[in-house]
């Protein structure tokens, strides 16, 4: 029955007179009139906000945004500003960082599968760390090192064995996992014996990444706790504990804040004695609430007895994470916020799969109708970076929305866009 809990809303959400919503001081329904739908409508005060609020919980030079959640020239050069370091998981997002003038030296390098062309690209750059991952990387260092390129500093990305309480998919720190070198088994202590002797990297420290979407504190603590024991012995200048702090996607959920969450890390390492510097990798934290995705309604299929379909203009190319770990979103009108939501559908997109489930069970105010604009918040994180071109969607744009100013950022992808890779 309740209206959408205005606190998933980005901070500048404003409610006019009329019952319609604005961002950032722009009209959400002139945005999808000028820009059409689906629409990525991101608050630049809000994504500052976030930013500034990790450099200020951890200090300068240890808040590196992890750019998996949501990236674009836009968003990368945003975070450098508010003066934070980027973490990129792959050649593309290197290049894209890169690209958009955030300095090599501001970037870290992860990627369970990093290629030779991958490490050399980063070498070459100049990066600030590469975080490995493997023996097998290691020996590619080495292949590197006797081309002559540079020695770079370099992090062991370390499995703790914690298991954190989040979405299978997204748990990275328990034994059973790709990522990492394994604490309980001895790895971790055979990859520092190694690259402590290597001539081809330098060890500046060491690193963990617990899982994503996580919302206990404790989760953290033990994490910080196995790492710092770890760690300690081992006198090296870093301690880089990961990201993975969650946010509320629906009405009801809490999750601890930035500085928090901060305060539940930083504390845990002075009890125990840690003397590194200690950072952290927040991606979902900084961008997930700060947008919103606008669709158009096309159609509405009651089906008596068993349930009503309302079908947008998108879907699971442009927000997959229900279909791939059963996320929960909120919907609403954009032109009446505050609207009561007694009917209960299965939102769906356009996809030719019946999986294409955007929300499995959605509260609906009762007067929408097709041609209506509906809206998911807390779609800043993942719904973007993760989009694709299923059925030949084109991929949506990107607007950020600032003190009654609206700018394009990424624009919606074309038909010949989809082309563009033909050769044949
Ligand atoms: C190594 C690493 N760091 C940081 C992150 C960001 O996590 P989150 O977006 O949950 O903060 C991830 C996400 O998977 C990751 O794998």
């Amino acid at each position: 029955m309740n209206p959408v809990d205005l606190r998933l809303l980005p901070d500048t959400s404003a409610v006019s007179p009329d019952g319609s919503l604005s961002i950032g001081g722009c009209s959400v329904v002139d945005l999808a009139a000028q820009y059409g739908t689906p629409l990525f409508v991101y608050d630049e005060a809000h994504l500052r906000a976030r930013c500034r609020e990790a450099v200020d919980t951890f200090g300068h030079g240890r808040a590196v945004y992890a750019t998996k959640a949501f990236l674009c020239g836009a968003m990368a050069r945003l975070a450098h500003e508010e003066g934070m370091l980027l973490d990129v998981a792959s050649g593309g997002e290197l290049f894209v960082a890169l690209h958009a003038g955030v300095p090599a030296d501001s970037l870290t390098v992860h990627g369970n599968n990093k290629s030779l062309a991958e490490l050399r690209m980063a070498l070459t750059a100049g990066v600030r760390h590469i975080v490995v991952d493997s023996f097998d990387e290691l020996d590619r260092l080495d292949a590197l090192h006797a081309e002559g390129l540079p020695v770079p500093k370099v992090l062991a990305r370390i499995t703790p064995g914690v298991h954190a309480h989040t979405h299978e998919f997204i748990a990275t720190g328990q034994d059973d996992s790709k990522f990492g070198f394994n604490l309980g088994n001895g790895d971790a202590h055979r990859a520092i014996d190694r690259m402590r002797r290597s001539p081809s990297v330098q060890l500046e420290g060491v690193h963990c990444h617990i899982g994503s979407n996580v919302f206990e504190a404790s989760n953290f603590a033990k994490a910080a706790e196995v790492m710092a024991s770890f760690a300690i012995p081992l006198d090296l200048p870093e301690l880089v504990l990961g990201g993975g702090l969650g946010v509320a996607y629906v009405e009801g959920e809490e999750a601890p804040t930035i500085t928090q969450w901060g305060n539940v890390l930083l504390d845990a390492c002075e009890a125990l004695g840690v003397r590194s510097s200690v950072s952290v990798e927040p991606g979902r934290s900084i961008v997930a609430s700060a947008a919103i995705t606008v669709y158009e309604v096309g159609t509405v299929k009651q089906i008596p007895g068993v349930r009503t379909y309302v079908s947008v203009d998108g879907g699971m190319s442009d927000n997959p994470r229900p279909v791939l770990y059963g996320s929960g979103y909120e919907a609403f009108l954009p032109r009446d916020v505050r609207a009561g939501r007694p009917s209960r559908a299965r939102l769906v997109g356009k996809h030719c799969e019946s999986g294409d489930v955007l929300i499995f069970d959605a509260a609906l105010p009762a007067d929408l109708r097709v041609g209506d604009l509906l809206a998911t918040p807390v779609t800043g994180a993942y719904g973007h970076s993760m989009a694709s071109n299923y059925n030949k969607l084109t991929r949506p744009p990107v607007v950020f929305v600032r003190d009654g100013e609206h700018r394009l950022v990424v624009r919606r992808e074309t038909y010949e866009d989809l082309v563009s890779c033909d050769v044949d």
